[in-house]
């Protein structure tokens, strides 16, 4: 096979982004978009396409159901990754999914064990790790020059989706996950990518001023990793003035970043405190949303594992899951789930 063919499963803003990653991977194309809503995949179909043929579809079910389609891109709401991802599973198609990978372990392992079943590739995309400045934060960690790695508190926390988004699903618990699941999966891979494997979870979290979401609006995360590592996460949409930025603490060094100033500061002992800005950190990366879909296109090519596979995005699915269990019972909850 020279050409991957893929099939998009949602038509939305981040399916669009997605399609662009395949644009940019010379060795696949978007042949088919599946997509309920109305006019959707075919309006969507026209944008990617320029020129190009693509098919437009109601149903995924139909899309999935096509021979010449080898692999698909599951960027539905939340709640659907488990069901696409298992559909297109069963049709023999590789999946590359969104995050969150899915909104309970139980689903998660679900996709794992379709896609193993059938023999075909599963990747999710927890793309922020590849996304400068964290991508040149975890490189920087690499070079060991700072030392190990013990700590890390991460603040995202900003406005409600209302006025920003309006997507029904993204106000319903049952559809996004709510906070941590729809946001800062992407937060806790990045934990997980400095601290290694999580043990012990304990979140608090509480609605305070959104009433137009069923979820909490304001979340603290503990988590304990498995090499005695400590991270936390504040994360919500209950900030006026909103805040994204985070410390990692080394046995020699420490790194802050800033998403209003948009800089990396980091200290070596012994050396002169530098800063570098995101721009300038990212010089040199390729575009995380082109490198996840490259990657994904070449393992289903080259039949490799796809460098982000079913299990991280189950320990991402995991960590968020523990905490809602957390917060409920109000106790600490030791994984695995
Ligand atoms: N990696 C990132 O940084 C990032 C950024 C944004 C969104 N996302 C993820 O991408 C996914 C989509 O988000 P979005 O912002 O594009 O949402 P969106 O609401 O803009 O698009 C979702 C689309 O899916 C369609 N859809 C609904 N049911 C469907 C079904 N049964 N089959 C096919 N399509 C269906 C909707 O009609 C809509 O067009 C979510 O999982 C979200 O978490 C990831």
């Amino acid at each position: 096979m020279d050409e991957l063919l893929i099939g998009l499963i949602g038509a939305g803003n981040m399916g669009k982004s997605l399609a662009g990653g395949v644009k940019a991977a010379d060795n696949a194309r978007i042949a088919a978009i599946a997509d309920p809503a109305e006019g959707a995949a075919e309006a969507a179909a026209a944008e990617i396409g320029e020129g190009e043929e693509i098919d437009a579809y109601l149903s995924a079910r139909e899309m999935l159901a096509r021979d010449d389609i080898t692999a698909v891109i599951v960027a539905a709401p939340n709640y659907l990754h488990a069901e696409m991802t298992q559909l297109a599973a069963e049709a023999g198609k590789h999946v590359f999914c969104e995050k969150p990978m899915a909104l309970t372990v139980a689903d998660a392992r679900a996709m794992i064990e379709a896609c193993d079943s059938a023999g075909v590739k599963l990747m999710i995309g927890q793309v922020q790790r590849y996304n400068a400045p964290y991508i040149w934060m975890l490189d920087l960690i690499r070079t060991g020059k700072l030392g190990e790695p013990f700590g890390m508190q991460v603040t995202r926390i900003g406005g409600g989706w209302a006025g920003r988004y309006g997507q029904s699903w993204r106000m319903e618990k049952e559809k996004c996950g709510g906070p941590l699941f729809e946001v800062n999966a992407h937060e806790i891979d990045l934990m997980r990518q400095v601290l290694g494997e999580a043990t012990t979870v304990y979140a608090s979290m509480d609605n305070y001023v959104t009433p137009e979401v069923d979820y909490e609006d304001f979340v603290q995360l503990i988590i304990n990793f498995q090499d005695g590592g400590r991270g936390s996460l504040l994360a919500g949409h209950s900030a006026k003035l909103g805040s994204y930025d985070g410390k990692i603490f080394l046995t020699g060094g420490t790194i802050f970043f800033d998403n209003k100033t948009s800089e990396v500061t980091w200290h070596v002992e012994g050396e002169e405190t530098q800063k570098i800005s995101y721009a300038e950190a990212g010089e040199g990366y390729e575009r995380g949303l082109n490198r996840e879909i490259r990657e994904f296109v070449e393992a289903v090519l080259d039949d490799t594992l796809p460098p982000i596979p079913g299990i991280e995005g189950l320990r991402n699915t995991e960590i968020a899951q523990a905490a809602g269990i957390s917060s409920a019972s109000n106790r600490a909850v030791v994984l695995p789930l």
